[in-house]
């Protein structure tokens, strides 16, 4: 059973500010934060803020976004808070994600990160996420864009 909760604009707000500079913006929209981020993807028909609550505090999130068909979702930007990390949360929130959105009947899940993200790169790979695209020198300091996709098995 999982525990990802969809989180209210009061919960999200204190970590979206905590994350304000953990994405590496790409050369197109060099001024992109985590607010501006999620102030984009909200309109999206698929727009969810979904994450952990643990201690009555919001400790991590992660945006479900329309992916590029019907039955694909997407992962938008995810964070865990600096203090909560590399104890296998974020690993979690992804697997859960992924459970949660196959339960709801989509068939797969694309994600896109960038190339020194190690952590994500890891997440992404260690559950089963392929690297489908590659966009080089697309990030401001010049690391290549990643994206990954996710079939989901039918059972
Ligand atoms: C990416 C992020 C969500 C990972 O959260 P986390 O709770 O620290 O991750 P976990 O503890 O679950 O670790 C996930 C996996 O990555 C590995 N990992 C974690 N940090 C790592 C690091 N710095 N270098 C190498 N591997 C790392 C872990 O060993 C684990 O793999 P394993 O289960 O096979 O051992 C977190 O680092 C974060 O919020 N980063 C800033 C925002 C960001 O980059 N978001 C992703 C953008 S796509």
């Amino acid at each position: 059973m999982s525990n990802l909760e969809r989180l209210t604009d009061e919960q999200l707000s204190p970590l979206l500010n905590e994350s304000e500079h953990a994405f590496l913006p790409s050369k197109n929209s060099p001024d992109e934060t985590a607010t501006s981020l999620v102030e984009k993807f909200r309109d999206d028909l698929n727009y969810d803020a979904l994450g952990y609550i643990i201690g009555n505090r919001a400790t991590s999130y992660i945006i479900a976004l329309s992916g590029r068909t019907g039955n694909e979702i997407a992962i938008g930007p995810m964070y865990v808070a600096e203090d909560s990390r590399g104890n296998g949360l974020g690993k979690q929130q992804v697997l859960d994600f992924v459970q949660l959105f196959a339960e709801r009947g989509y068939r797969s899940i694309y994600t896109k990160t960038w190339l020194g993200n190690t952590a994500a790169r890891h997440t992404f790979e260690s559950l089963g996420f392929i690297e489908v695209n590659r966009y080089e020198r697309d990030r401001v300091n010049g690391d290549a864009t990643i994206s990954y996709a996710h079939q989901i098995i039918e059972s």
